[in-house]
């Protein structure tokens, strides 16, 4: 290997590490503006606005960078992410990952059927349990970018999993995992699975 490429790795391995590295004191100011519609420690009020509350720093990244480069269509955000760069909205996701995701309430009779999805999935389907990679309190795997899923607003989660399951929502990968998954529940799934993810903890 010559020293040109060697140099250019190791510059691309220090960028990869600065760019991990956010600063969640930093990100807290630069994240005023979001406080808007996400609530300023990231729990938002309404439900349509997600919270990032203790929303995983990896996910909540690419999220951000998926939505500046309209990989994932947001039109509420139109331009809101264009003055931040990738240092910026690194600190922005470490702040919002140090906060701590609000708990809501289940519909105690979607319950059950939102707790027999999540927690075994539909087998004879071949559609996985959520828990594999939501982990069981809905907590998802931060290392991994698997987001947390647990206290989030319902009306957000049920509205992620239908544009997944018609291919609005695209940006879960080559391995289409989302959509693969939300194509195999139905109207009524959603709607359980989701009431039961918003009073997971
Ligand atoms: C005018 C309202 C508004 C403002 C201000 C706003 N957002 Fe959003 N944001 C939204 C909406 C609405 C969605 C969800 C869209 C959908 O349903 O897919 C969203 C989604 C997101 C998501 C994806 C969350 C997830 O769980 O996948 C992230 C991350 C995000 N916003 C970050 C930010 C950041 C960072 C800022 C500030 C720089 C910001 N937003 C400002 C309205 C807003
Ligand atoms: C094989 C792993 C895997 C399984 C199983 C899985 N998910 Fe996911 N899920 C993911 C990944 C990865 C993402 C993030 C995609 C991206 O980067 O945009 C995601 C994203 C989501 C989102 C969007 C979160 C947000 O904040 O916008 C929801 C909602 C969701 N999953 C619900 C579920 C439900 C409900 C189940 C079970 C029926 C499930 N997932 C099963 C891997 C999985």
């Amino acid at each position: 290997m010559n020293n040109t490429i060697v140099s250019l790795l190791l510059a691309l391995g220090l960028a990869g590490a600065a760019q991990a590295a956010g600063d969640p004191a930093a990100g807290q100011a630069k994240a005023v503006v979001c406080g808007a519609c996400h609530g300023g420690d990231g729990n938002s009020a309404l439900a349509n606005f997600p919270k990032l509350a203790g929303q995983g720093e990896r996910y909540l990244l690419k999220q951000m960078q998926d939505i500046k480069s309209g990989a994932r269509p947001v039109v509420e955000m139109t331009g809101m992410l264009e003055p931040l760069s990738e240092q910026d909205m690194a600190d922005v996701a470490a702040y919002f990952a140090s906060r701590k995701m609000s708990v809501g309430a289940a519909d105690a009779a979607l319950v059950e059927r939102g707790q027999a999805l999540f927690r075994g999935g539909k087998l004879a389907e071949g559609m996985p349990a959520c828990t594999g990679c939501h982990s069981p309190d809905g907590a998802g795997i931060a290392t991994a970018g698997y987001p947390h899923l647990g206290g989030q607003h319902a009306a957000y989660i049920a509205k992620q999993l239908t544009a997944f399951r018609e291919g609005e929502r695209s940006n879960d990968g080559d391995a289409m995992i989302m959509r693969d998954i939300a194509a195999k529940l139905s109207n009524k799934d959603i709607e359980a699975v989701s009431s039961y993810v918003q009073g997971l903890h």
